[in-house]
């Protein structure tokens, strides 16, 4: 493949997408958490095309997209927990994990050959166009390389992925700005696998005590078992991240949260004010950012952040940032 198309945002672009979709091309489009790297789920050829492009481990399942509850609970076996999330929280930034029917006509490599599935309805205009305009569940990782950071623009994706997919659809924000929550529901107790943009709080409201997913350290041991996607280098920057930083060097960039410390040879602020949700929406972009301005830098310092709400999501994200690399 030698050029990727750049669609414009709007009727056209997406119709389009939706039509490349069909014939077993990829397309990288937005949602509200970041942008995805979509493949018709159902193909086989097109979600190994998924893995292909981005460098990804074959045995790492991706989330399928849908643009109804009802059509995800066509494909997966829903019980009362999961008729409940939906009611409370699709669309939007929530990925579950449940049993496939055995119905289901997800291509197995989609889901890695596991019996279960990882589905999810975007809170986004415009995805949700295109999913219905596909009439088919989209499956799609962060359209990143595999190992770096997602992207939040059009831009990103080609940047990361241009030459390798057929199209990206332009012209969505990403409001959110970190990837889905996902919580595995296929045990009577359930497992939050990956915080993301849907806080840990807001979840237990619904269904009670949600068990903690795997940390990146756990992860590291457990590689391959759970939830294969989980490891701990991932959203990796090129420079070295350091966390927790109350004081800066001159020769490294900073990454700020509220006031920023001073003498950073380069800033870039997540949110005066603290907010966030301003900040998960601002943190990818952010690493990029610095990476980009990082020439001669020696690492990323990043400011302390708390970890309730969306903290936990954005921690989890620069953790796996700051992770020894492979
Ligand atoms: O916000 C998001 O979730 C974005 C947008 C594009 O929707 N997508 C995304 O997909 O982040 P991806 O492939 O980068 O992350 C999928 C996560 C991985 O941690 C993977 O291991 C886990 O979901 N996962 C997928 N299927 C699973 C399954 N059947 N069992 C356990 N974990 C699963
Ligand atoms: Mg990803």
């Amino acid at each position: 493949m030698s050029r990727t198309r750049l669609l414009p945002a709007g009727a056209a672009g997406i119709a389009e997408a939706a039509r490349l979709l069909r014939d077993g091309e990829l397309v990288g489009f937005g949602t509200e958490t970041v942008f995805g790297l979509g493949a018709d789920a159902t193909n086989d050829r097109a979600v190994a095309g998924i893995f292909a492009a981005k460098g990804r481990p074959h045995f790492n399942p991706l989330i399928c997209h849908y643009p109804t509850a009802a059509a995800v609970f066509a494909h997966v076996e829903a019980d009362e927990r999961a008729r409940a999330l939906a009611d409370a929280f699709w669309p939007g930034p929530l990925t579950l994990v449940l049993p496939r029917r055995v119905t289901c006509p997800v291509a197995l490599l989609a889901g890695a050959g596991l019996e279960t599935l990882a589905v999810r309805v975007p809170a986004h205009d415009q995805a949700l166009a295109l999913l219905r305009e596909t009439g088919r569940p989209v499956a799609a990782p962060s359209a990143n390389r595999s190992g770096q950071v997602s992207p939040t623009t059009s831009a990103h994706v080609l940047e990361g992925l241009g030459g390798r997919i057929a199209a990206v659809l332009d012209g969505a924000a990403c409001p959110v700005g970190v990837e889905s929550s996902v919580l595995d529901l296929t045990s009577s107790g359930a497992v939050l696998l990956r915080p993301g943009g849907l806080p840990r709080a807001a979840i237990e409201a619904v269904i009670g005590r949600v068990g903690t997913g795997i940390t990146p350290a756990q992860a590291e041991a457990a590689r391959g078992l759970r939830s294969p996607g989980l490891l701990v280098s991932h959203y990796a920057p090129g420079l070295p991240v350091r966390l927790d930083a109350t004081h800066v060097e001159p020769d490294e960039a900073l990454l700020a949260f509220g006031p920023p410390l001073p003498s950073a040879a380069a800033t870039f602020q997540l949110s005066e004010t603290r907010d966030l949700t301003e900040a998960a929406a601002r943190l990818f972009a952010g690493l990029r950012e610095l990476d980009a301005r990082g020439q001669g830098l020696r690492g990323i310092a990043v400011m302390p952040i708390p970890a309730e709400g969306l903290g936990e999501a954005i921690n989890d994200r620069l953790q796996r940032a700051a992770a020894p690399r492979p």
